[in-house]
């Protein structure tokens, strides 16, 4: 039997699995059920875990029959702040977080690829590592998992994560060469005015009329100062200033974030920044505070990686269900730490139906996910670690 057909048999399962964590999502670093959930049910089939892996995190070690290199294979775990609205019978429980970006789907997958490549171990040349990460959406997660060696003991030759596209129908697997998403920057920005009565703004400086300046003045760096062939976008989303309609206050913060794909632009764009607000705030007789944190890398997949999603794809579903994503994303991952780390691979996993919903955005509060896909993932995992693990052994023994 295929990894196909073996994972149809548990679908049920694994449908099961996905609402159930689909009514308890928990937001970053608060994953305790979910974690709970999956190391019991990794326990429950005789999976050796490691519980509490950067808080709420969760490593299962499933050793082939034959000793070999090591895959990883990772889900994150976490939920997002937002009220949902699909009005789906599994609907969320936990006012105000739902899993708006299908990690449930992910950490159901895992569960899924588990369950059978740990009854398929005489098949298995090696080790597979499942990693259940906390804390993507805050984009830390796997920078602390790493930190607490998740990448070694035994050692991590190789990585596979997924995540859900509904930009693609069920059934179809996204890949590309190169980056798949951006190298996120967090910004914060302080402009300091002089604070005093509303009625008297010429004995002030007013950083609330600066800061209106900066945000529109910022618009014009991505399509004035940027090739419109690097694909870049800067976003202010957060204001905050002022405490009376009457008072002119002494300062104004503003954060936002900066998303590039190439490394030379996000290198030069700090300058750019930098420029563009000072100036702006000085010549408003005002003065501005940039300062910038890293949040990600841009995620990059190893070409070989690619090539053996490629030929899993292919071979296992067909070359229908196989699709080259023109453009990268400019959303982040933290997966990308791993991908700096060790050849890694992300792939997408395509979850829309006829239903308009299932065609929304990711952190959309009424998208909705189409189940068949669990499967399909579930297949692309387990045949990808098999793949892998075994294709090494063949090499070394001169099989091939
Ligand atoms: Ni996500």
């Amino acid at each position: 039997m295929s990894f196909l057909q073996l994972a149809e048999s548990i679908k049920h399962r694994i449908i099961e699995y996905r609402r159930h964590l689909h009514q308890f999502p928990e937001l970053s670093f608060n994953e305790f059920q979910t974690a709970d959930f999956v190391a019991d049910i990794l326990e429950e089939n005789n999976i050796e875990v490691l519980r509490n892996v950067a808080e709420t995190g969760v490593v299962g070690l499933i050793k082939g029959d034959t000793p070999g290199r090591t895959i990883a294979l990772r889900a994150d775990m976490d939920a997002l702040p937002i009220q949902e609205q699909t009005n789906l019978k599994f609907s969320s429980k936990n006012p105000g977080v739902m899993h708006a970006c299908g990690h449930d789907f992910h950490t159901s997958i895992l569960l899924g690829a588990a369950i059978l490549l740990n009854q398929h171990r005489h098949l298995i040349n090696g080790t597979i590592k499942l990693i259940f990460q906390p804390g993507e959406e805050k984009l830390t997660g796997a920078k602390k998992m790493i930190e607490k060696g998740v990448l070694t003991n035994p050692d991590v030759d190789a990585i596979v994560a997924l995540h859900c596209w509904p930009d693609l129908p069920a059934g179809k697997i996204g890949i590309r060469k190169g980056p798949i998403t951006a190298a996120a920057v967090f910004i914060e920005i302080t402009i300091h005015g002089k604070a005093g009565h509303a009625a008297h703004p010429h004995k002030c400086v007013d950083p609330i009329v600066i800061a209106g300046q900066v945000v529109s003045t910022l618009q014009t760096v991505i399509s004035r100062e940027v090739a419109p062939t690097d694909p870049a976008v800067l976003t202010i989303g957060k204001i905050n200033g002022g405490t009376a309609p009457n008072v002119i206050p002494s300062s104004v913060q503003l954060s936002g974030m900066i998303r590039t794909v190439s490394p030379d632009l996000q290198k030069r764009m700090p300058d750019i920044i930098n420029r563009v607000v000072t100036k702006t705030a000085e010549s408003m007789n005002g003065e501005a505070e940039v300062s910038y944190t890293m949040a990600t890398p841009p995620l990059i997949s190893d070409d070989s990686m690619v090539e053996l999603i490629d030929r899993v794809v292919t071979e296992t579903l067909g070359e229908d269900s196989l699709v080259y994503l023109e453009n990268p994303s400019l959303g982040s991952e933290d997966f990308s730490f791993y991908a700096e780390q060790v050849p890694g691979v992300l792939f997408r996993l395509g979850t829309h139906n006829e239903s308009e919903a299932s065609k929304l955005s990711l952190h959309h509060a009424g998208v909705l996910f189409e189940e068949d896909a669990l499967t399909t993932g579930v297949s692309v995992m387990c045949e990808a670690a098999v793949h892998y693990l075994n294709s090494e052994t063949k090499t070394r023994s001169g099989n091939v």
